[in-house]
Order: C-alpha cells, then sequence, then structure tokens
C-alpha cells in the first residue's frame, strides 16, 4: 500500500475525467476496463490533437512548398523528437514510425533479416515472446535456413538466466526479447540480457509493447540495438508505433518497403534511397497517428511514469492478494518483478465462460491465449483470464470485479 511518504501527485479520479469512454455504462453497469494489455482508452489530449489535425492542420507532410503541408512537416517531424526525447535516443532520425509493434519486429527481420542473417546462423527468442516476436523470426529462419531457439522460463514465468547463457553461442546473429510479458506481467532483465549479448557483439531487439505503458524506457541506458513499441498500448491510436534503431544498423540495412518517401532519386534503371528515417517510410504515413501519439506521451509525462508505476504496483498488489484467497483459482505468472498484470484459471471453468459473465456485470477482462499459444502449452492451459491495469483504474473496481467474479465462479460451479 502507498504510504503517506509516497503520495502520488496525481488524483485517479481527476485523471479518469480524461477519459470519455469511462464515464459510459456496459450492460446498465459502470465500465470497469480491465483490458489495457490488450489496448488502453485515449484521453481528450490525444482525441483533440488527432481531431485538431483532421480539422484545421490535414496536409500531406515533406514533399508540399505551401503554408499547410510546411506546417505539418514540422507538427509531424516535432512529433519524431518528442518520441526520441521520451526514449532517450540519441537521434531522431534513430526513430522510424511504423503500423505498430508486430510492423516494427517485421520491419527489422525483413531487413536486418536480408543482409545478416545466413543459413547454419542462429536467432533467440524467450519462451514467453508474443506472437508478434515469434513468428517473424521463425519465417525469417524457415527463408535463410537458420535456427529459432528458445530460451526457457522457470515455474515463476521468469526466464532463465543460466539457460540464457547456455544457448547462446558464436552462430547467434540477433536476440529479440520482451520486455514485459503481456501474459504473465513479468518484467524482463533486459539491461543485464543485453550487456551478456554484448560482449558477444549479438545485437539485441526488444519488444516494448507492454513496457512503455508501465515505466520509463531509456534506450541509450539499456543499450538497445531495437526497441518496439505500438502507440495504441500507451494511450495513443492505432495504426501507429515506433522503431527506434542504433544508426550504425539502421544505416547498413537495406529498405523493408519500396515506392513514395523513401527515395533521392528513381530512374527506370536504378533508385537510391533517402537517408534515415525516410528510408524506411515509404508511402503517405500515419500523420494523426504520429500527432497523436506525440500527444499520448505528453500526457504520461505530465502524470510522471515513476507514479503511475507506483500506483499500479498497489492495485498489482491488491488484487494478486484478493485473488489469491478464491478457492480454486490460480495465479499463473507470479515473478518477483512484475507490471499490473495477472492471468489466472479458475478449476474446472473455462476462461471464455467467466469473461462473458464478468462482460454482463460490466467489467471487460480478456480471455483465450492472448497471442502467446507456446506459452500456454508451457503451462499446460489452453487459455487465461486476464486483467491488466492502467493508471486510471482504481482499487474499487477490484472490489467489483472480485464480487463479479466469485459470482460468476458460483453460476458456472
Ligand atoms: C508483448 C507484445 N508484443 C507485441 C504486440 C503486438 O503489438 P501491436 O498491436 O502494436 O502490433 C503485443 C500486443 O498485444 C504485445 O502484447
Amino acid at each position: 500500500m502507498l504510504t503517506e511518504s509516497m503520495k502520488l501527485d496525481f488524483d485517479f479520479e481527476i485523471v479518469k475525467n480524461d477519459f470519455p469512454i469511462l464515464t459510459r455504462t456496459v450492460n446498465n453497469k459502470p465500465l470497469v476496463y480491465f483490458d489495457n494489455g490488450a489496448t488502453t482508452q485515449k484521453p481528450n489530449a490525444v482525441i483533440e490533437a488527432i481531431e485538431n489535425y483532421y480539422k484545421f492542420q490535414n496536409a500531406n507532410i515533406h514533399r508540399g512548398v505551401h503554408t499547410l503541408s510546411q506546417e505539418i512537416t514540422l507538427a509531424y517531424e516535432e512529433a519524431r523528437k518528442v518520441v526520441q526525447n521520451h526514449l532517450n535516443a540519441e537521434h531522431a532520425h534513430e526513430i522510424i514510425f511504423t503500423k505498430g509493434t508486430t510492423d516494427a519486429i517485421n520491419l527489422v527481420a525483413y531487413s536486418f533479416g536480408k543482409k545478416y542473417i545466413h543459413a547454419g546462423d542462429e536467432i533467440m527468442i524467450s519462451a514467453m515472446e508474443h506472437h508478434s516476436n515469434i513468428i517473424p523470426w521463425q519465417q525469417l529462419c524457415e527463408d535463410k535456413n537458420a535456427t529459432l531457439k528458445v530460451i526457457q522460463i522457470n515455474e515463476l514465468g521468469e526466464i532463465d538466466l543460466e539457460d540464457y547463457k547456455k544457448l547462446i553461442s558464436e552462430n547467434t546473429k540477433l536476440i529479440a526479447l520482451t520486455h514485459v510479458s503481456n501474459t504473465l506481467g513479468t518484467i524482463n532483465p533486459i539491461k543485464e540480457m543485453i550487456a551478456t549479448a554484448h560482449q558477444l557483439n549479438i545485437p539485441v531487439l526488444i519488444d516494448g509493447a507492454q513496457a512503455v505503458p508501465h515505466m520509463k524506457v531509456n534506450v541509450l541506458d539499456l543499450d538497445a540495438d531495437f526497441y518496439c513499441f505500438g502507440a495504441h498500448k500507451l494511450f495513443g491510436p492505432t495504426g501507429v508505433g515506433v522503431l527506434y534503431g542504433k544508426e550504425k544498423w539502421l544505416n547498413e540495412m537495406p529498405p523493408y518497403q519500396t515506392g513514395g518517401g523513401v527515395i533521392k532519386t528513381v530512374s527506370f534503371e536504378k533508385t537510391t534511397f533517402a537517408p534515415l528515417p525516410l528510408k524506411f517510410e515509404a508511402g503517405t504515413p500515419n500523420i494523426a497517428g504520429g500527432i497523436g501519439l506525440a500527444a499520448a506521451i505528453n500526457y504520461v509525462n505530465e502524470l510522471g511514469l515513476e507514479n503511475i508505476a507506483l500506483y499500479e504496483h498497489e492495485l498489482l498488489e491488491y488484487a494478486t492478494k484478493k485473488l489469491s484467497e478464491i478457492d480454486g483459482l490460480k495465479i499463473i505468472g507470479t515473478a518477483k518483478q512484475k507490471v499490473g498484470v495477472i492471468s489466472f484459471v479458475v478449476a474446472g471453468l473455462h476462461p471464455f465462460d467467466i469473461g462473458v459473465i464478468l462482460d454482463k456485470q460490466g467489467i471487460a477482462v480478456r480471455t483465450g491465449h492472448h497471442c502467446t499459444q507456446p506459452l500456454m502449452a508451457i503451462y499446460g492451459v489452453p487459455g487465461t483470464v486476464r486483467i491488466s491495469f492502467a493508471f486510471y483504474n482504481a482499487i474499487q473496481e477490484i472490489d467489483a470485479f472480485v464480487k463479479a467474479l466469485n459470482k460468476a465462479i458460483q453460476m458456472l460451479s
């Protein structure tokens, strides 16, 4: 629990008012939104930034001589700088706008893979990866006759660091790891893991989709080679995301998609490509998305990510305690370092049925495999119920959820 000396600088009730959707009801009950791991809700600051763009700033970027185009080009490049500062990247051109995390990972798998992965090479991932950080590497390994190696986890849902060190070899050409598990909530010791990989000059890609909403990320301090995330899990819009890449890699990597926007010169014989970041941004980008992402970052920074982490930890501890008191309920993922994500199963009950009954009571949770089927296989369950918190959730909502869950268990037993 928060002590007096740890008092937050924000009041969640006031913060909640920034999110119009949180005032609505679902099935005649106040909405309790515990599906933040799937996507987060959007504050007025983000909605208004997007509305303002379409109402008063709409034009295409980079190639227009007219005022609107120049204004929005500046605003879009300013958004890139907001991301750069937020991640503490060295250069703005190391920030590539993508469609989301999945798109960012695919960019690296295609482009880095095309240049640097050859037959006999190894790519390493962990057993807790989201499908988005498994399949692009699996496909690349198939195409290149390379091998995908998987680092095991312990029963708490933590990466087995001994196994990690054992698996690394001179054939390892890239390591791709999630910063935070979307299913287990585990925060992985990526700084330490990156340092281990760098001793052998192996680059590391971090899937930061579930980390950025909960903590301050500093790519320079982590020394990550690539860091990916999507705006929609960070209170920003869907359809836009970020690939941070060290300049030395991005400069050497070939373009991912080609067409308008990525070029310096084109003739029917040959194309030369634009410098970073445009080399990796083919076609008209999601301009409103970039503007909305910057608004989201400014918003969370005003609240303070340290405050957010502290508050969410309180929610996590309270909910973990309450759920542990329920007979037959098992929490999947009990790592020492966790964000506010709790997956659980209830003996004899299907997660889907629990989710449907909770929804009837206005409570949004996620059920299923959470795009981590291999992880579900390790735990020997077809799926779980997952609750995932954001800073606009409250202790009272956890009480309402626990009451509704007990009711669901009673109805289904
Ligand atoms: C850990 C993790 N990686 C990747 C993704 C895919 O993210 P996006 O929707 O931005 O493509 C998700 C989404 O759930 C995720 O949780």
